[in-house]
């Protein structure tokens, strides 16, 4: 049977309605398209997700409590488990056992830029990019542990080329170019109510990314779970494109993350407020899981423990550990290993009665997505471990306000700020100059630290500072 005769007999004949008047290379095109859909994967979704017209599990907010974590440390005895993990850390970076990861497939609607997320420039005294920021982090950890670690980039349809080309335009920022990988991350076809699939013109599907749970397939799909399991890689340093305060490469929580014979951790931070949009690490049965902050109760999001703390405090940073045993299982589906779709309304160009491309003025179909995070539940050991906002978290989501460029920059000024005081640095409270510290030279407080002892910087406060 062919490609159109299978869409037909499954009641998807309509995404062929055009043929007659598409020429051979559209054709082509179309089913080529037509051919990465998974016509059953998209029957069950549309059974359970439009025609049901829900989640496939309802939360059942009585008997949800916040998850544990393991807290920052406090006393000696804190300090000792974590210099223990960081050590574990350091030794799994030497031996070559880790692996960066981004996901950069997003669309980044909100930040309205045009281009590749991680090509936008965010550092404040040299401009840098967010990929050059991660690769800087990168090398500086291959040259501390003189390491491999192999840095893997999920891009989408739309950005892959601009993204490798924007690496081959910067000579991979230091790095060898075979020590980095990009691959896409899968499509999923957007359907109307009645779970048709929409056309978007006479020969194309109404595609879109399937979200960043779409990564651990796209990781086996692309060969990278085979390539790390030859080169003894065990886990895989996750983080997303957005975030340049990230610690990419963690000794500590890769240590943590090891030493607890976890197969998932994330790093949390305490929420800001109460409606703060950051997903809540809960647990449920036993089973640690991250609620969105749009599916959260209102009086769950303002509970609050006897000393006034919130209850559900712990937000997710967007920052994981994943064993590349795990990211295997979930990526084939094994047994009860698969992440669930989420489905999100949305309005949707489609094709008109003529093939041509029309907009939609209101929610007209349905997209389907996979997170991340809905790979919690099913890892052994999953570990959420505290970090500080500061010294892991400051994105650029929006185009201003709140997690915007704006914010981003002056974090990473308060960040240098904070480092340099604790060295006993004293910058003046009327200095409004911007300060950059390059990752070569530190990437963490400790490595700040050390970087200083050996080569400390003169500062000069009538000036920008660029600390390398
Ligand atoms: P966001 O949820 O912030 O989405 O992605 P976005 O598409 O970048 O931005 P908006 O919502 O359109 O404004 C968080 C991270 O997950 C990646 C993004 O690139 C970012 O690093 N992501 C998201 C993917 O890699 N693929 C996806 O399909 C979605």
């Amino acid at each position: 049977m062919d490609i159109k005769q299978r869409f037909e007999t499954r009641g998807q004949g309509q995404v062929f309605r055009f043929w007659e008047n598409l020429s051979e290379s559209e054709r082509e095109a179309l089913a080529q398209q037509a051919a990465e859909i998974d016509l059953d994967e998209l029957d069950k979704l549309v059974q359970t997700l439009v025609k049901a017209d829900g989640e496939q599990a309802v939360l059942d907010f009585s008997q949800i409590q916040p998850a544990p974590y393991t807290a920052l440390p406090e006393s000696s005895s804190d300090q000792d488990l974590w210099k223990g993990a960081r050590e574990r850390g350091e030794q799994a970076l030497r031996e070559g056992k880790v692996a960066a990861f981004t996901v950069a497939g997003g669309q980044g609607t909100r930040l309205g830029f045009d281009g590749p997320k991680g090509t936008f420039l965010v550092t404040p005294v040299k401009k840098k990019s967010l990929f050059q920021v991660f690769a800087e982090k990168i090398l500086a950890a291959r040259n501390r542990y003189r390491c491999a670690l192999p840095w893997y980039i999920m891009t989408s349809h739309a950005n892959h080329e601009p993204t490798v080309a924007f690496f081959e335009e910067n000579d991979y920022f230091g790095l060898d170019t075979d020590s980095v990988s990009f691959f896409k991350q899968g499509r999923m076809p957007a359907v109307d109510f009645d779970g048709k699939i929409i056309l978007e013109s006479k020969s194309t599907i109404a595609m879109s990314p399937d979200g960043h749970g779409g990564a651990l397939r796209a990781l086996k799909r692309s060969g990278a779970l085979d390539e790390m399991d030859a080169a003894g890689i065990e886990v895989i340093s996750y983080f997303q494109v957005d975030n340049p305060l990230v610690q990419a490469v963690d000794p500590t929580f890769i240590g943590f993350h090891l030493k607890s014979g976890s197969s998932m951790s994330s790093k949390m931070i305490p929420k800001a407020y109460e409606k703060e949009k950051l997903g809540h690490f809960c647990i449920q049965d036993g089973t640690i899981m991250i609620v969105e902050y749009s599916d959260m109760p209102d009086e769950l999001c303002s509970l609050r423990d006897h000393d006034g703390k919130l209850s559900f405090r712990s937000g997710s940073v967007a920052i994981h550990m994943i064993s590349v045993s795990l990211a295997r299982k979930l990526a084939s589906g094994e047994g009860e290993f698969t992440l669930p779709f989420h489905r999100a309304d949305k309005k949707i160009s489609y094709a008109g009665e003529n093939g041509e491309t029309l907009e939609a003025e209101s929610a007209n179909g349905v997209k389907f997505e996979m997170f991340v995070f809905d790979a919690i539940p099913f890892a052994e050991n999953p570990l959420v471990l505290e970090t500080s906002r500061l010294s892991d978290f400051s994105p650029v989501k929006n185009a201003e306000g709140v997690d915007s460029p704006e914010s981003c920059l002056a974090d990473q000024n308060k960040l240098a700020r904070v480092w340099l005081e604790n060295l006993g640095v004293k910058v003046p409270s009327s200095y409004e100059g911007n300060i950059e510290i390059s990752p070569l030279y530190a990437d963490s407080l400790n490595s700040f630290r050390s970087s200083w002892m050996r080569s400390p910087v003169a500062l000069d406060f009538e000036s920008d500072n660029y600390i390398e």
